[in-house]
């Protein structure tokens, strides 16, 4: 039997990742609040993780005891600032004791600003439809970069700004719920202007800060490649989903479905591009939804899915998403956000982990600046919408006691964090069903 380790690069990043409304518990005040209140999710976020309640102590000791360097949170804007007016220093406060932990522990932090939440202020102002929040995000942006630099220099401004946007305004499942495409481009844009702001706003307080955006991209094949139908649909719907930000990013012009806008403050704002990538998607001619502009997606028939069907393992393509942002943009540093699967009984995550990072590795080795892996998530969160069905964490939660689970994933994961590489061991012992495909004789 072939014997090998696919090493990284020194240096290399190995974290997960998280965010402020699926781990901290008792959000009350953010509009996925009120989503919840409205029977719009499967369950509630309730005491989620009990991070506020200092659990991410515990939490971070698992991370760093498992062999990771960094971490991956992000900052609630509704604790920060309650109201217009007011902001929540004891809240500052926290987030401040919580960096300090990380340092204490050795894991570099990687902070997201914005993921998925708004405050209910910022709500009733119209939030992301309204121009407004352009500056009032920047404002809240460099209150908390003033007050967390001393401990942070590495940013994401926005999580996944078109799944903020075709969520919550075509498909409806986010707040606020509409189905609305054209309104969903003017949030796409005011996005793409806010980060702009918080991009300079964050080189202004802090010029060594490493600046940047978590794309979920989605590479994307049409069902019948034969079919023009098909393939044209796969297209808009490539287009749409995937190249709003980063057109923008590249040329200042927002590429769109409904139209191009000239965004010109958004070129070249972004020091590294974060990857946020899950799957692949088949994408078809589908007469009965106009409301995508007639396409439809979903996965091959004899995929290797996921324990809710939520994903495919296509480890292929976190290599070609790689290739095209190499490729969009040369050069440029890239870290892997998020990347990971529901799994319950720990079945597929080993072997989606370790094919995974294979191609990760493939990457790295034409020299493409991938600079680090955060696997989502450290601890089982509130996913959104679906609730508690979907079980992402390394470990496992009971949400009755708190009390964590310690998923087999857990011992492959540190072993990866630990060597710096996949070693053919590795693979014969958590996956063996792939051997074959890492390590082929
Ligand atoms: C991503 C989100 C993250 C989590 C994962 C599973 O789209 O950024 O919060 O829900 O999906």
């Amino acid at each position: 039997m072939i014997q090998g380790t696919y090493h990284f690069p020194k240096g290399f990043l190995w974290g997960t990742a998280t965010a402020s409304h699926q781990v901290e518990g008792n959000n009350t005040n953010n509009n996925w609040h009120a989503w919840e209140e409205a029977g719009k999710t499967v369950h509630k976020s309730g005491l989620a993780a009990d991070w506020w309640g200092g659990r991410w102590r515990e939490d971070f000791d698992r991370a760093v005891e498992t062999g990771q360097n960094a971490h991956r949170f992000s900052i609630e804007w509704s604790r920060v600032q309650p109201t217009p007016d007011t902001w929540d220093e004891d809240a500052l406060e926290k987030y401040r004791a919580m960096l300090r932990g990380l340092k204490e522990r050795k894991l570099t932090a990687l902070v997201t600003l914005h993921h998925f939440t708004d405050p209910l202020w910022v709500t009733e102002k119209g939030g992301w439809e309204n121009d407004e929040i352009v500056p009032l995000f920047e404002k809240y942006v460099r209150k908390v970069v003033d007050a967390l630099k001393e401990y942070a220099n590495l940013w994401v401004t926005i999580n996944e700004p078109n799944v903020y946007a075709l969520s919550g305004y075509v498909a409806g499942a986010f707040p606020p719920g509409k189905k609305d495409l054209k309104l969903s481009m003017r949030v796409m844009a005011n996005m793409l202007r806010a980060h702009a702001a918080a991009y300079r706003a964050i080189h202004e307080l802090q010029p060594i800060a490493r600046v940047g955006y978590a794309l979920h991209y989605r590479p994307m094949v049409p069902r019948l490649k034969w079919s023009p139908l098909d393939r044209w649909m796969r297209n808009i719907r490539y287009n749409g989903i995937n190249l709003a930000f980063p057109s923008a990013i590249s040329t200042g012009v927002m590429k769109s479905p409904v139209g191009n806008q000239n965004i010109p403050e958004a070129k070249g704002a972004q020091d590294y591009l974060g990857l946020n990538y899950y799957s692949v998607d088949t994408v078809w001619f589908d007469l009965t939804r106009p409301g995508e502009l007639f396409s439809n997606s979903g996965y091959p028939k004899d995929a290797d899915l996921s324990e809710t069907n939520f994903l495919a393992n296509i480890p292929e393509g976190i290599f070609d998403s790689i290739k095209w942002i190499e490729r969009t943009y040369p050069n440029l540093p890239i870290i892997i956000t998020e990347n990971g699967v529901e799994d319950s009984g720990d079945r597929l995550r080993p072997r989606y982990l370790a094919q995974h990072l294979h191609q990760v590795w493939r990457a790295v080795n034409f020299n493409w600046q991938v600079k680090g892996y955060f696997h989502w998530s450290l601890v089982d969160n509130f996913e959104w919408e679906r609730g508690w069905t979907q079980r992402f964490g390394l470990w496992g939660l009971d949400l009755d006691t708190q009390k964590r689970i310690r998923r087999p994933s857990v011992d492959l994961y540190a072993e990866i964090c630990k060597e710096n590489g996949i070693s053919s061991e590795m693979v014969q012992k958590y996956c063996p069903e792939v051997f074959e495909k890492l390590f082929p004789s």
